[in-house]
C-alpha cells in the first residue's frame, strides 16, 4: 500500500474543441505533449489497487458535469483509490458541489474540500489554497522591486476563505480520531513574497508531516515556494511537468 500524488493534468476529453483552430483548451506542447498516455502508462506500472492517488487540482477544463464525464471516467478506470483536489481551472466544482460530487462518484472518485480522506491511520486532509501571484515588480536585473498592493490585499481575502475551509477539513479529521495528517493544496503554500503563509502555520499547529501542492508550472516556477524539511513540516511539489508525468510516491 502506498500514497502517490500528481496534480495538473488538465484533462479534456469531454471538452469540445473551440476556435478556428479546432484545439481543446490547455497547453499541449514540450512536456504537455502525449501527457495524458505518459501519465497512464506510469500509473499502470507504479499503482495497484491497494494504493492510493492523490491529484492535486487542475483536473479537467470540463465546465459542468457533462465535459467532466469523459475525464472521471478516464481517471475512474486507472489502479488504485482516486482523491481530487480542487484547481483554479476546475470551473465545474464550486464548494457548494462538493457533496454531491461525492454523492455521485463516490465508488470511482473522492472529492476532497471540507472534509478529509483515510489513508491507514492518517488523515489526508485539503482545500484548493490561494496565493498572491502578482503582478510583480522587477528591475532591470530581475529584481523585485514592488507589487500590485490592491491585488495583494484581494488574494489575502481569498486566503482566509480557503484557511477556513482546510481548518473544516483539518477540525473533521480531528474529530473522526485522527492526529497524523497529510495536506494536499493545489496553489504553493508561499507567493513570492512570502516565507510564510496561514497555510504553513495550520500545518505547523495541527502538526502535519508533509505540505503536497502543485500548480507551478515551467521550470522557472518550480522553485518559487518552499520546497524540503522547514519547521517540522516537508514540502514538495507535485505539478505534472514538474514530475515528468509520473505520480510521486507521498507515504508506504
Ligand atoms: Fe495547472
Ligand atoms: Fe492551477
Amino acid at each position: 500500500m502506498a500514497l502517490y500524488a500528481i496534480g495538473d493534468l488538465h484533462l479534456s476529453y469531454g471538452v469540445k474543441p473551440r476556435g478556428g483552430s479546432g484545439s481543446r483548451p490547455g497547453p499541449t506542447g514540450g512536456i504537455w505533449k502525449n501527457r495524458e498516455a505518459v501519465f497512464r502508462q506510469n500509473c499502470l506500472s507504479l499503482l495497484t489497487d491497494d494504493d492510493t492517488l492523490v491529484l492535486a487540482g487542475d483536473i479537467s477544463f470540463g465546465k459542468n458535469a457533462e465535459e467532466c464525464a469523459p475525464d472521471f471516467a478516464w481517471l475512474a478506470c486507472l489502479p488504485g483509490k482516486k482523491i481530487l483536489l480542487r484547481g483554479n481551472h476546475d470551473r465545474f466544482w464550486d464548494a457548494k458541489k462538493t457533496p454531491a460530487l461525492n454523492a455521485k462518484y463516490g465508488d470511482e472518485l473522492f472529492f476532497l474540500q471540507n472534509n478529509f480522506a483515510a489513508y491507514g491511520d492518517w488523515a489526508l486532509v485539503g482545500t484548493k489554497g490561494y496565493c498572491f501571484e502578482g503582478p510583480f515588480y522587477l528591475d532591470r536585473r530581475g529584481r523585485l522591486v514592488g507589487w500590485d498592493e490592491e491585488e495583494e490585499r484581494r488574494a489575502g481575502e481569498l486566503v482566509e476563505r480557503e484557511l477556513e475551509r482546510l481548518g473544516t477539513s483539518f477540525e473533521a479529521a480531528k474529530s473522526a480520531g485522527y492526529r497524523k495528517f497529510i495536506l494536499f493544496l493545489h496553489y504553493p503554500p508561499t507567493s513570492l513574497i512570502e516565507k510564510t503563509s496561514g497555510f504553513c502555520k495550520m500545518a505547523e499547529e495541527y502538526g502535519a508531516s508533509q505540505v503536497i501542492y502543485a500548480h507551478s508550472h515551467g521550470e522557472h516556477n518550480f522553485h518559487t515556494s518552499i520546497e524540503g524539511m522547514k519547521n517540522g513540516v516537508f514540502y514538495r511539489l507535485v505539478s505534472g511537468d514538474c514530475l515528468r508525468w509520473r505520480p510521486e510516491r507521498i507515504l508506504e
